[in-house]
């Protein structure tokens, strides 16, 4: 052990090191050629080689508050020396008790309980299954879900059914159950969904057991944006027909997109909430999915078989429950909500600034994320070339970003400095400039 990891931090050793890893959403082409970080603080991140990188994109959105923040290290570190991990079934520890006591408090009037798994794809499958199980302890069983066109939930086989059906999902199509997909309700086609949405719901027999969405924004389908009415008009619908709303607030939770959740931006309320990402603030590994009452009381019974059959080994790891209880205690200054502020005003008016841009079809901002849909021709798809392309010119700059397909965003940490924020806003103007040279 001691041997690689000398080796990793060797510099011009690494390469040979490294070829035993098979890395996520990676063609395993050239992976050796990849920086090899081995530190980070604040926004910036640092290879073996001593390069720098601003971390645009908060190492896959889930680093709200900067690497290896100081109180969150500090809380981890303690309690990992006092209590590891214990099992969450016929025991309890502090760490999630407190944890869950905090969040209700945070979470939308009405959201009761807090059950624990692994990450975002586990929240939803949990939430998914809560669903289901919840009309089949009421002996009314429904099996169906509705769910956005465009809309991404995780590669759990639960997850990937209520997503979009594209390149992600397409070898595993035939094993994936079917959804009810409708459009997003987008500027042009809010009326569409809503009816759609109404059109599903009168059917006396739809079965829907629950409706699944993105609120406001549409992450990995390409920062796809859209406006609280419409979706309040979507959950009063499904409200009326009893049909359960799960709000999947993975990546828009925890002050990403400019509230504490996006569907407090909504009235109306949604029965289900699915949680990860900004949860520990990037620190830990963790999922959580948040339920009402009118869920939970299904599921209390005398009857055994209406328990929730559903948990895994590292339930509430006491560790990630303090590293989540830290990055709270972070979300309670001031300050974090200051800088929300300043980067949610500054995305905004960066987005007017070059929307005229040649080069662009579309900029927007939804708080701390914003989204520049780049002009690349007929090729805009997950797998555009101008991704790669993209990911290494601002790399050489010591910018860590990752488009999505030919949209190109950032969401840092809400503790970038301004001097970096205005380096990536610079760079991305170079880009473009450039980019308009190239292809223009
Ligand atoms: C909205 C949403 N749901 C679920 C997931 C899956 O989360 P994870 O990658 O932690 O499994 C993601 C990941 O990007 C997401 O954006």
């Amino acid at each position: 052990m001691k041997k690689i990891f000398s080796g990793l931090n060797t510099p011009g050793k690494e390469r040979g090191k490294r070829n035993r890893v098979w890395y996520p959403y990676t063609r395993m082409k050239d992976p050796a050629l990849f920086p090899c970080i081995s530190s980070g603080s604040g926004a910036r991140l640092t290879d073996t080689r001593g390069k720098e990188y601003i971390d645009a994109i908060s190492s896959w959105w889930t680093n709200t508050h900067g690497h290896c923040h100081p109180h969150i290290s500090e809380m981890i570190a303690k309690q990992v020396t006092r209590l590891d991990h214990v099992i969450f079934a016929g025991y309890t520890h502090m760490p999630a008790e407190i944890l869950a006591e905090r969040l209700i408090k945070k979470l939308p009037a009405g959201q009761e309980k807090i059950f624990f798994s692994d990450d975002g794809s586990t929240a939803v499958e949990v939430a998914l299954k809560m669903a289901v199980n919840y009309w089949y302890n009421r002996n009314k069983p429904r099996w169906k879900f509705i769910a956005f066109l465009g809309g991404y939930h995780g590669d759990t086989f639960g997850a990937m059914s209520v997503s979009h059906r594209g390149i992600f999902t397409r070898p595993f199509n035939p094993l994936l159950f079917n959804a009810v997909f409708i459009d997003a309700p987008v500027k042009g086609k809010e009326e569409r969904c809503i009816n759609r949405m109404k059109s599903i719901l009168s059917g006396k027999s739809s079965g829907i057991a629950a409706f699944i969405f993105e609120p406001l924004v549409q992450g990995a389908g390409g920062m796809v944006m859209y406006e609280p009415e419409p979706l309040n008009e979507l959950l009063r619908l499904c409200r009326n027909k009893g049909v359960i709303t799960i709000a999947d607030e993975v990546m828009t939770g925890f002050g990403r997109s400019g509230k504490f959740f996006a569907v407090d931006y909504l009235r109306e309320k949604p029965d289900i909430m699915c949680l990860s990402k900004g949860l520990t603030g990037g620190a830990m590994a963790m999922g959580i999915t948040s339920c009402n009452g009118k869920i939970f009381n299904a599921f209390l019974s005398d009857d055994p078989a209406k328990t929730f059959f559903h948990g895994h080994s590292y339930t509430a790891n006491p560790v990630a429950c303090s590293a989540a209880i830290a990055s709270l205690d972070m979300m309670d200054r001031q300050r974090t909500w200051k800088k929300i502020a300043i980067i949610t005003k500054k995305n905004a008016a960066f987005a007017v600034k070059i929307s005229g841009h040649k080069s662009i079809k579309d900029a927007r901002s939804r708080g701390t994320i914003l989204a520049i849909e780049v002009r690349t021709g007929n090729k805009t798809g997950y797998l555009n070339p101008f991704r790669d392309y993209a990911i290494r010119w601002f790399r050489k700059k010591g910018i860590l970003i990752r488009p999505l397909g030919n949209v190109l965003y950032i969401m840092p940490p809400f503790c970038i400095e301004s001097k970096d924020l205005q380096h990536v806003y610079g760079s991305i103007e170079r880009f473009l400039d450039n980019h308009e040279r190239l292809t223009g």
